[in-house]
């Protein structure tokens, strides 16, 4: 994927997120210098599968298995401190060296638990089904300039006032919701005061460090996280998360110019999941929906919950395509279809006797809509040797270009399979 012309590649999920974004990462990380995070936080759960052991990172990037890449939390992430640090403790239990190559930009704000309790005590969030991990309350006191940043440990005598304000503001919204749980100034404030000496040690200017480092011809990977479906501007918003999940939030989150993305690659399954209530216009009725979720494995990495599946869908993803300027597509969990007998594949949407081939962005359309699918048949034979496209069987290889003819997008890998090795690299 790195080559003379590109040298920072953005990976995004083109979907409504879990595409298999980690493996992905995983995989190009070997040739990356640097793997940066540039949004959301531990709402995210990046599965790698490596050597018969599991690794689930919530915040920090995938490229940490690899030894010698650094990694770098950008100033999009918000940041869980407390979790950070557990999951940083497993890292280190699983002999990963962490030490001296993760950076946290001192510019990311932090999720407090106050955050966390409002995410979870709010009737808001439930009917949007967040994942409870203070990720829209942390984003909403960003944006309302109440937030809190790893800087801000840096003075902690200023930081007693900083946590009451936000505090004040987090107990209001509990009282409002009919909740009876308060958030405590004190509690906040000792938190802190006992995580700043750690987490200040990883804090850095990520976008200029980041900066250089390309300067000096260095490989950077931009990993996103959830997927553009759930971006706050272009997803199916208010079932949305609260960050810019496409290509153009990668600049702003890693603190870097857009100019300086070369290439954009697209994560999408090879069929369509997502976890959280809004629309799913190619949603499987639920036994159909309950044998993918049980062949695809399709449970939460961080909550659990079962994800609702769907055939894949080509309004979807030639939207994303355009959003984010794919430069290349990896489909993924091609396996999971092995043994169907039939598989659907959408390509325009029908409503009131109108036919949209472009994604809308009018949610009561969006609701009313019919999805219009071609039919492919099922290869009913196992895909997880291939190790090329020719070892595909044919009607594989027949419902790959069609996804490709319809998302505009040439396909760059294809994953048969959660370990490293089952990938295909497209010529
Ligand atoms: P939040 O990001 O926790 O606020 O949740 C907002 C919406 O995004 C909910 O529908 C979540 O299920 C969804 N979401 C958040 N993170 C992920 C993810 O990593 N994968 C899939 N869906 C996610």
């Amino acid at each position: 994927m790195f080559d003379s012309e590109v040298r920072t590649l953005c990976v995004v999920g083109a979907q409504w997120g879990d595409e298999g974004k980690g493996k992905l990462v995983d995989v190009i990380a070997e040739r990356a210098d640097w793997v940066v995070r540039y949004q959301g936080g531990a709402n995210a759960g990046h599965t790698v599968q490596i050597g018969g052991r599991q690794f689930v990172l919530h915040q920090i990037p995938s490229g940490i298995l690899h030894p010698g890449v650094r990694c770098a939390i950008g100033n999009g992430v918000v940041l869980d401190p407390d979790t950070l640090f557990t999951e940083i403790d497993e890292l280190v239990r699983e002999g990963v060296d962490v030490e001296g190559r993760l950076y946290v930009s001192d510019r990311a704000h932090l999720v407090l638990p106050y955050h966390k309790l409002v995410d979870c005590e709010s009737a808001a969030s439930r009917a949007i089904g967040t994942t409870g991990r203070g990720i829209g309350p942390a984003y909403e006191d960003k944006v309302a300039r109440r937030g809190i940043r790893v800087q801000d440990l840096r003075h902690l005598d200023r930081l007693r006032d900083l946590v009451t304000a936000g505090i004040g503001h987090a107990n209001a919204q509990l009282a409002a919701s009919g909740s009876d749980k308060r958030a405590s100034a004190e509690d906040t404030v000792a938190l802190l005061e006992r995580l700043a000496p750690r987490l200040l040690v990883l804090a850095e200017d990520v976008g200029l460090a980041v900066h250089r480092a390309r300067l000096s011809g260095a490989a950077v990977l931009l990993e996103g996280a959830q997927g553009s479906l759930l971006d706050v501007d272009h997803g199916t918003y208010p079932f949305v998360t609260s960050s810019s999940t496409t290509s153009g939030g990668a600049a702003t989150g890693a603190g870097l110019a857009p100019t300086s993305i070369d290439a954009v690659l697209g994560v999408v399954k090879a069929y369509t999941t997502r976890v959280g209530n809004g629309p799913l216009p190619t949603e499987l009725d639920e036994a159909l929906a309950a044998k993918v979720r049980k062949l695809g494995n399709e449970f939460g990495a961080t909550t659990g919950r079962p994800r609702r599946c769907g055939w894949f869908d080509a309004v979807v993803v030639r939207y994303a395509a355009r959003v984010n300027g794919l430069t290349g597509l990896a489909v993924t969990k091609l396996d999971v279809l092995d043994t169907l007998d039939r598989i659907g594949l959408c390509t325009a949407y029908e409503s009131g006797g109108e036919v949209y081939d472009e994604f809308p962005g009018d949610l009561v359309l969006l609701d009313s809509v019919r999805p219009r699918y071609e039919w492919f048949e099922g290869w009913q034979s196992s895909t997880a040797a291939a190790r090329t496209v020719d070892d595909l069987p044919a009607p594989a290889r027949r419902y790959l270009d069609r996804i490709r003819e319809l998302a505009d997008t040439p396909i760059a890998y294809v994953s048969v399979g959660t370990r490293r090795d089952q990938i295909i690299g497209v010529e």
